[in-house]
Order: structure tokens, then sequence, then C-alpha cells
């Protein structure tokens, strides 16, 4: 009697993990496919970006931290070509998540369309044409991703749009963001010392650059209660 219900249990088993096995294998062949077209891509365009793109470093940098952190509603404020999302889009492709993004230009905007779309990642972007000042405001979120990569002397106010929009354990990352240097004149530095510093003085965040980065990327996250 014991034995049959040993034997019953051991059958049950076997048939329950062999129905997994095809859902996973498509799983994993549907990823294969989609990896395969984007890292083709990305080949093809390597040393070819020239819209004030991110650096391939940073685009890898942008990955990692989605993947790692299982992040799956992005965020980027500036596409250009779009570089950066096909980086965080391929990363979301992975976690289950999808980005939106938001360019001004219009040349650029239709550009970025075309590159989602030979890297295979279209399903993944919600591409928007629109002035980030406005659209930051109307998003409602919530968010767990945010990349700011537009105009400088704006950062410090899409922070502050999207600082609420942001969740728990959620991360702000910004292109171009230095530490601040006490003798710094320049205008194009204003914006970005100004957002980080900012950053800086949130209580609930925890900001700092991101020690890989090489142009400069600052990441804050939204700590949890008790951190
Ligand atoms: C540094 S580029 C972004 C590069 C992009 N993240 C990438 O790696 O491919 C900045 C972009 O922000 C866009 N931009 C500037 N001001 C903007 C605004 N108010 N709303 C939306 N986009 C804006 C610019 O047109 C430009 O294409």
């Amino acid at each position: 009697m014991r034995k049959c219900f040993y034997i019953g249990i051991l059958g049950f088993l076997i048939v329950f993990f062999a129905s997994t096995i095809p859902c996973y294998s498509e799983e994993t062949a549907r990823q294969r496919i989609i990896d395969e077209k984007v890292m083709k891509f990305l080949d093809k365009m390597k040393n070819r970006w020239r819209d004030l793109n991110v650096p391939e470093a940073d685009g890898k940098i942008l990955y990692e931290i989605i993947v790692q952190s299982k992040y799956q509603k992005a965020l980027e404020v500036g596409t250009s070509t779009g570089h950066s999302a096909i980086w965080m889009a391929w990363a979301l492709s992975k976690t289950g998540g999808k980005l939106v993004t938001i360019e001004i230009d219009e040349g650029r905007y239709r550009q970025a369309l075309a590159n989602f779309k030979e890297a295979g990642l279209s399903e993944y972007i919600d591409a928007r044409l629109a002035d980030a000042h406005q659209l930051v405001n109307e998003l409602l979120g919530p968010f767990d991703f945010v990349f700011i990569d537009a105009d400088k002397d704006w950062y410090t106010n899409y922070a502050k749009a999207l600082v609420p929009k942001l969740e728990t354990g959620g991360c702000i990352a910004a292109h171009n963001v230095e530490e601040p240097e006490p003798l710094h004149r320049g205008g194009y530095r204003m914006g970005t010392d100004e957002y980080y510093k900012y950053m800086k003085s949130l209580p609930g965040f925890k900001t700092s650059i991101h020690p890989q980065s090489r142009a400069d990327v600052s990441v804050s996250y939204k700590k949890r209660k008790g951190k």
C-alpha cells in the first residue's frame, strides 16, 4: 500500500516536471532569438553611433543594473537614436518589463524607431515623440528604473518630477554626472552638478557615481524602510 503511494507520488512528479520542459525550452528559444538579433544589430552599429549616444560601456552598465535588480518599469528621458534604449530594452526582455522613452527631435525619434525594429526590440519599447519637460509630469508611473540623458540644465526638474513616481528599491540613473568640483564654473556642468547635489541631499536616496562608468553615470537608489 505504502509502496503504491510512493510510486504514485513519483509518477506525479515526473509528469509535472516533464510538462514544464516545453514551456521552459520555448521561452529559452525565444530569448535566444532576441539575444542573437540584438547582438547582431549592436555589432553592426559598433562605433557608428553619432547622435550624442552613450558609449557601449555605459549601455552595459544600464543593462546590468536592470537585470540584476529585475526592474520592469523603466523610463528614459532623451532617446536620441536609441543606443541606451536598446541596452535597457534588451535587459527588460529578460525581466519581463517595458521601457517608455522620450525624444523631442522628430528625426532622431524616427531613426530610433527604425533601430528598435531592426534590433527586434519594438515590443519592449513605448517610444514617445514629446517634450519631456511636460511629459514627465503627465506620466503616472510608477517606475522602478529611470535613466535621465537629455538637456542637462533640466536634470533637477526631471528628478523632482520623477522621485515621487519611483518605487521603493528603484533607481534613478543619470548620464554625464560627475562629483561636483568646488571651483567649477562651466555652463555645461552647472545643471548636472546641481542635480547631483540635489540627489545627494535627499534622505530617502543613496546616490553615488557608478564605479565602472566612463562617461559618468550617477545612480540613486530609493532606500527601503530601515536602510
Ligand atoms: C545625449 S542625447 C541621448 C542619447 C541616448 N540616451 C542614447 O544613448 O542613445 C540627448 C537627447 O535628448 C533630447 N532632448 C533634449 N531636450 C529634450 C526634451 N525637452 N524632451 C525630450 N528630449 C529632449 C535631445 O534631442 C537628444 O536627442
